[in-house]
C-alpha cells in the first residue's frame, strides 16, 4: 500500500512533544511491514536541514497565490531504512527560528492558517497525482496542522489520474484545534459549503481540527480510552457531538515505543545499560544522575522523575502540592520540562530551597530525558487528560514505575499495584482516580509502601519492563484502518 503520512513534526528532526515520536516511528513500522510509506513535512529549518538529497519534484501554488517548491529526499535513521520524505520548501512561511508554531514571545504566528493550510493543500495535491512517479493510496494526516488535507481531498475535482485516495485523520490532542478568525476562510480555496456546521465552521471561527474530523474517511486517536472520552462533553472540547456522530469510523490505537530509540539494554544515551535480569546498570545510572544534578547520593531514596511539557494538561500542580509529602517520606524529585512561566518559576523555587533533594531543569534535552528514565524509580504523570502519553511508557520500559492518573492512554497502559494485580503479575505502576491532592498523595504513599518491599518492587518493575509496546502491533492496526478507509 502507498501511504503518505502528513505531520508538522518528526523525530529526530523536529520535536515539541509526543506527536514527533509517533510521526517518526509509524513510517518505519509501515516500511518494516513491507508497505510503501512516505512522509510530507513543512520546510521548517530543522526539517529542511535533516532531509538529505532533496530534489525538486513540482511547483505548488497555494490557493492564495503563494508559490512553493515540493522536494523529495529522505530521512536517514540509524539502524533502519531511510524514510522517503517530501518537503514543502516555502522559506517565507517556514524559515523562522525556534518553535514551529510560536514566535519568540510565545505567540502563535499570525499566518499559521496559511502555514498549515499549505501542508494540507500539498498533501491533497500529491493525492491527486502531483508527483507522477508516486501517488499515495492513503493520506494519513496527524493533528490540526495537517487536518485540512482530508477537507481538500473531499472537495477535490473528481476524475484525473488513478483512483481517489482515501484519507485517515489521527487526533493526538483534541485540546489544540487550530482555531482562526472566520474571515480567513476565503484564503483557503475551499467552496463556501465547507464553511458550515458540518464543516470547518466552529462558533463563527475557522477550525482546522474540524476539517479532519468531518472529512476524513476514517478517524483514529491514540488510545482506546481517549477514543471514548472525546465523545463526552467533559473531554470533547465542544466536538463530542461530531465525534459521536462519526463513532463508527473512529478507532483508538494505542501508541507504541520505538525500540531503536527507547531501550535501556541498548540506549547509547545512558551511562550504564541494563535489562530486567541485570539491573545493576540502573543502580549506577541513578548514582550518576544524582551526582550530575547535585542531588544527595542516596541509593535508597526513591527517585521520582518528571519529563514533561509544563502545561495545565499535565497536572503538575499536584506534584508541586504533594512535594512536601514526597520529601517527608524520604524521596527525591528530578524534573525536566518547559512551558508555563508560573510552573517553571514554582518548581525552580522548590529546587533552590532543597537542592539536595529536588532538581529542576527548565528546558528541553533529549539526552537528559533518557538519563532521567534510566535513573528514576518512579515516573510521575498525574495528567488532567492524556490522549496517550509516552513518558509513562518510557517509564515502564526503563523500570521507572509510572505513577499516573487513570485517564486516557494512562489508564490503558498502567496497572495499579493492588495486591490482587500484583499476585496475578499484572501490576506495573500506580494509578489514582480523582484529580485532587488527596488521591494523588494516596498513590504516592502506595509507591513508598511498595518501595519498602524490595522483592515486590522488583516483581512489579520486571512486569513493567516486559510489557509489550511494539510498533509492529500498532502498525497492523493502522493497516486495518487504511484498508477500511479504502474500501
Ligand atoms: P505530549 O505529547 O502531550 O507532550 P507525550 O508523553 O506523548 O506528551 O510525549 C512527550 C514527549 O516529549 C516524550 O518523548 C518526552 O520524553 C518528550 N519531552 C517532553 N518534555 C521534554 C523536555 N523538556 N526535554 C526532553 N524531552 C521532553
Ligand atoms: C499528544 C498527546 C499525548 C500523546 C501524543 C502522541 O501530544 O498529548 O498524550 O502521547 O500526542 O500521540
Amino acid at each position: 500500500m502507498r501511504i503518505l503520512q502528513v505531520s508538522a513534526e518528526i523525530f529526530p528532526l523536529l520535536k515539541t512533544g509526543g506527536l514527533a515520536d509517533i510521526a517518526g516511528a509509524l513510517p518505519l513500522a509501515l516500511l518494516a511491514a513491507g508497505q510503501e510509506a512516505r512522509v510530507l513535512l513543512p520546510g521548517f529549518p530543522a526539517i529542511a536541514a535533516g532531509i538529505v538529497d532533496a530534489q525538486p519534484v513540482a511547483e505548488i501554488v497555494a490557493p492564495w497565490g503563494e508559490r512553493a517548491q515540493l522536494k523529495l529526499g529522505r530521512i536517514a535513521t540509524a539502524g533502519a531504512p531511510d524514510i522517503p520524505a517530501y518537503l514543502i520548501d516555502a522559506p517565507a512561511l517556514y524559515d523562522r527560528p525556534g518553535n514551529p508554531y510560536e514566535d519568540a514571545h510565545r505567540q502563535p504566528y499570525g499566518d499559521n492558517h496559511r502555514r498549515f493550510a499549505l501542508l494540507g493543500w500539498a498533501a491533497a495535491q500529491l493525492a491527486q497525482g502531483l508527483d507522477p512517479a508516486w501517488q499515495p493510496q492513503v493520506v494519513h494526516a496527524h493533528d490540526w496542522h495537517a487536518a485540512l488535507a482530508p477537507a481538500y481531498m473531499a472537495f477535490a475535482p473528481r476524475g484525473g489520474r488513478g483512483a481517489r485516495a482515501a484519507s485517515v485523520f489521527t487526533v493526538h490532542n483534541l485540546a489544540y484545534q487550530g482555531l482562526f478568525a472566520g474571515a480567513h476562510f476565503g484564503e483557503l480555496g475551499l467552496p463556501p459549503a465547507a464553511f458550515s456546521i458540518d464543516g470547518l465552521e466552529y462558533h463563527g471561527q475557522l477550525s482546522f481540527m474540524k476539517g479532519g474530523l468531518c472529512f476524513a474517511d476514517r478517524l483514529t486517536t491514540v488510545s482506546p480510552t481517549y477514543a471514548r472520552e472525546i465523545q463526552t462533553p467533559e473531554q470533547g472540547f465542544g466536538l463530542d457531538g461530531l465525534l459521536r456522530s462519526r463513532a463508527g469510523r473512529l478507532t483508538g490505537i494505542l501508541n507504541a515505543v520505538d525500540d531503536q530509540v527507547w531501550n535501556p539494554a541498548t540506549d547509547p544515551l545512558l551511562p550504564h545499560r541494563y535489562e530486567p535480569r541485570r539491573m545493576v546498570g540502573k543502580t549506577r545510572d541513578k548514582a550518576a544522575l544524582q551526582e550530575e544534578l547535585g542531588l544527595a547520593p542516596l541509593p535508597d531514596a526513591p527517585l521520582f522523575v518528571v519529563v514533561s511539557r509544563l502545561t495545565e494538561q499535565k497536572g503538575l500542580h499536584l506534584v508541586l502540592g504533594g512535594l512536601d509529602a514526597l520529601l517527608a517520606q524520604g524521596g527525591q524529585l528530578a524534573l525536566l520540562g518547559s512551558g508555563d512561566a508560573w510552573l517553571e518559576a514554582a518548581f525552580r523555587e522548590r529546587a533552590a530551597a532543597a537542592p539536595a533533594l529536588v532538581s529542576v531543569t527548565v528546558g528541553y534535552s533529549e539526552p537528559l530525558a533518557h538519563r532521567l528514565f534510566g535513573a528514576g524509580d518512579v515516573t510521575l504523570v498525574p495528567s488532567l487528560f492524556e490522549p496517550c502519553g509516552l513518558t509513562q511508557m518510557y517509564g515502564l520500559k526503563y523500570g521507572s514505575l509510572p505513577l499516573v492518573r487513570r485517564v486516557g492512554g494512562l489508564a490503558d497502559t498502567v496497572v495499579d499495584a493492588t495486591l490482587e494485580d500484583m499476585a496475578a503479575g499484572l501490576a506495573t505502576g500506580f494509578a489514582f482516580e480523582r484529580f485532587d491532592a488527596a488521591d494523588y498523595e494516596r498513590a504516592l504513599r502506595r509507591a513508598f509502601a511498595l518501595y519498602r518491599r524490595p522483592t515486590d518492587w522488583r516483581a512489579v518493575r520486571t512486569a513493567a519492563m516486559r510489557r509489550p509496546a511494539d510498533w509492529q502491533t500498532a502498525a497492523a492496526h493502522y493497516l486495518d484502518v487504511y484498508a477500511q478507509a479504502l474500501a
